[in-house]
């Protein structure tokens, strides 16, 4: 299948590791032109380096942390001026942290809304004006499967992720016509650096090896297993394709059949 992503433009945020960077290589491997955006130049260029060097060439980076109040101008500048007109947007973001719901202060929320909500935003409006002038765009917003079914000690991503979702599902019903389509992505436990580090963290605190605190999480995932970054990017691909250009305002799932409802 063609997936007529070798004239397109992606930008990629947070993909510096994991989920962002499988999603960069695989669409570098789909023939698209990335860009890369994070906020370390020495990961960044790190991945840049390991490419082969036809990708090496068709790869851009657009420096930027998402915390600063300037970054959603920032990197669309940065990217467009390389890589031409962003046809593909893969909004992805820093992990929250964990808690009870009663001990998120209001700080903490302001500063993590302000950091993985406000630029997503202002990016994704930023570059949908010109998708929607040229008739056509991807816009993969990642998520989690929290969104769906509540993880109970993330509330803090249940809550912010679900306005991402409220915004995403708004928009895509703006500009669906114009050829532009708007997805979440949901992924459930996706074997990265951060889910690995999860998982050490709490065999440090319990006393168990990581490999013995991920049977829990593993023994509900119908797949019996956490899902790896490379089948992850290949759904979000496809999701950035032509081919999939009757999918629009969609939360889809990529966990294995964690995610128990319908
Ligand atoms: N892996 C899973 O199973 C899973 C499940 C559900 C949801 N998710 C969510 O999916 C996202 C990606 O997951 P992951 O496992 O790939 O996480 P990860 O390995 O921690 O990667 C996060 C990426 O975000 C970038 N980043 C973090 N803070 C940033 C900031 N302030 N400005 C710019 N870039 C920033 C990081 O780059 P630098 O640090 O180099 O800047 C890194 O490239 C996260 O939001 C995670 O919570 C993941």
């Amino acid at each position: 299948m063609d997936l007529g992503t070798h004239d397109k433009h992606a930008l990629v945020l947070g993909a510096s590791q994991g989920l962002g960077l499988a999603t960069a290589q695989a669409l570098l491997t789909e023939g698209a032109r990335v860009t890369l955006s994070g906020r370390s130049p020495e990961r960044l260029e790190a991945v840049r380096a390991a490419l082969p060097a036809v990708q090496r060439a068709s790869c851009f980076i657009a420096l930027a942390d998402l915390a600063e109040a300037d970054a959603a101008a920032v990197i669309s500048a940065r990217a467009q001026e390389r890589g031409g007109p962003v046809d593909i947007l893969v909004n992805n973001t820093c992990g929250l942290p964990p808690g009870k719901p009663s001990a998120i202060t209001s700080e903490a929320m302001a500063s993590y809304f302000s950091s993985m909500v406000t630029p997503v935003i202002a990016l994704t409006l930023n570059l949908i004006a010109g998708m929607r002038m040229r008739g056509w765009g991807r816009v993969l917003t990642i998520a989690s499967s929290g969104v769906v079914q509540l993880i109970t000690h993330l509330p803090m991503s249940n809550a912010l992720r679900s306005t991402l979702v409220g915004f995403m599902k708004s928009l895509s019903g703006e500009v669906a016509a114009a050829g532009v389509t708007i997805n979440l992505v949901l992924p459930g436990r996706i074997a990265t650096g951060r889910t690995r580090s999860i998982d050490a963290a709490q065999a440090l605190t319990s006393g168990k090896s990581a490999d013995e605190i991920a049977k829990a999480p593993t023994a509900i995932i119908p797949a019996g297993r956490y899902g790896t970054p490379e089948e992850f990017a290949a759904a979000v691909t496809f999701l950035a394709s032509s081919q999939a250009s009757y999918m629009a305002g969609g939360l889809v799932r990529i966990d294995g059949g964690a995610i128990r409802s319908v």
